[in-house]
């Protein structure tokens, strides 16, 4: 049996949720990583030092027993956010960066941003206090192909931004196509980003043919496979610049089964032991852990683990569904399983 011992890993972007969702959300993380960034989305969004303070308590309140896994918070940007809110979250401890969406590109956007270019004096903020800027970076331009739409994003706002703002650490969120590992491999060491295990296992040709897999919709949408291909060879490659975030994102059976299906795909439950499937199949698990484990909390400027995690190469069955409340959710690989199994070393 193949098995690996690793670093302990982080998750460099999650949703978590809020209420009685984090008693799902926050135990299926805590079993794998160490820590993570927790996206600031809810509704209301996550908008001041304070919000995140509150949220981080109500987070840990369901972190198991003997668990020492811990919330990295984040605030949402908005067109109102000012420079002393910029300063107010460098001065804490517990807020890791601030994250941009553009209004409107995704599940809990409406808040988001309108003008970027308006918010530039906030941004020169977030690069004095080295604040770093996360990014759903998608252009929102109804007549923009949804599968243009990262593409255009890096032309349109990502190019000028990081010309404008050249030590501002920027994280590119949820990278789905080549483009974007071209923009990152070819920007400065000041711009990383991560990548989901669902856009490494999957293209639109999953979500697509034999019938719409409402469980395997997201944004950005799943891309054709030279794609995928692209974002596979960039987490193997080693370079520093790319790392794990798993983007997993509870949604209710209810709303992804409509006639209007809501996007996120969940993948908490089983998250490292799905990169170790992608890193198996790349013949590259030597290079997981750097990916998992060391490139994040590098680029972060925070320590990396101390403790471990142990993968084996045992399959593992995955349930139909999971409680959500007093819903339920639909797991990736729902039903089905995965080829790796994570224990936590003690
Ligand atoms: C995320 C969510 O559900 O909050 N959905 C998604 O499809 N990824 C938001 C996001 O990260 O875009
Ligand atoms: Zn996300």
């Amino acid at each position: 049996m193949t098995s690996l011992n690793l670093t302990l890993p982080d998750d460099w972007h999650i949703h978590l949720r809020d209420e009685a969702a984090l008693s799902t959300t926050v135990p299926d993380v805590a079993r794998w990583a160490g820590r993570a960034i927790v996206m600031p989305n809810l509704t209301p969004p996550v908008l001041s030092v304070a919000d995140a303070l509150n949220y981080r308590e109500r987070i840990l309140a369901h972190v198991p027993e003997g668990n020492s896994f811990e919330p990295l918070m984040t605030l949402y940007l908005t067109d109102h956010t000012t420079q002393t809110m910029v300063s107010d979250a460098a001065a804490s401890p517990f807020v890791h960066g601030i994250k941009l969406y553009p209004a409107g590109a995704t599940t809990n956007s409406d808040a988001g941003v309108t003008a970027l270019e308006a918010l530039y004096p906030v941004l020169e903020a977030m690069q004095n206090h080295d604040v770093p800027l996360l990014i759903h970076g998608e252009v929102t331009d109804p007549r923009c192909d949804i599968f243009d739409r990262e593409k255009a994003f890096i032309d349109s706002a990502l190019v000028p931004l990081t010309t404008q703002f050249p030590a501002l650490r920027v994280v590119f969120e949820h990278i789905t196509t080549r483009d974007a590992v071209q923009f990152v491999e070819a920007a400065g060491e000041h711009v990383a980003a991560t990548v989901t295990a669902h856009h490494l296992l999957y293209n639109r040709n999953d979500l697509l043919v034999g019938g719409v897999k409402p469980h395997l919709f997201c944004l950005p949408v799943l891309k054709r496979d030279q794609h995928q291909l692209a974002l596979r060879k960039a987490v193997t490659s080693g370079s520093p610049r790319f790392f794990l975030g798993t983007d997993s994102a509870p949604h209710t059976r209810d709303d992804k089964e409509s006639s209007c299906g809501c996007a996120g795909c969940y993948t908490a439950h089983a998250a490292l032991a799905l990169y170790a499937e992608v890193f198996d199949e790349e013949g590259a698990l030597d290079r997981l852990e750097a990916f998992a484990s060391f490139h994040g909390p590098d680029f972060y400027r925070l320590p990396r683990n101390t403790t471990s995690v142990t993968l084996s190469k045992t399959p593992q069955a995955i349930p139909s569904e999971f409680q959500l409340g007093t819903d339920v959710l639909i797991p990736i690989r729902a039903g089905e399983s995965v080829g790796w199994t994570v224990a936590l070393a003690s």
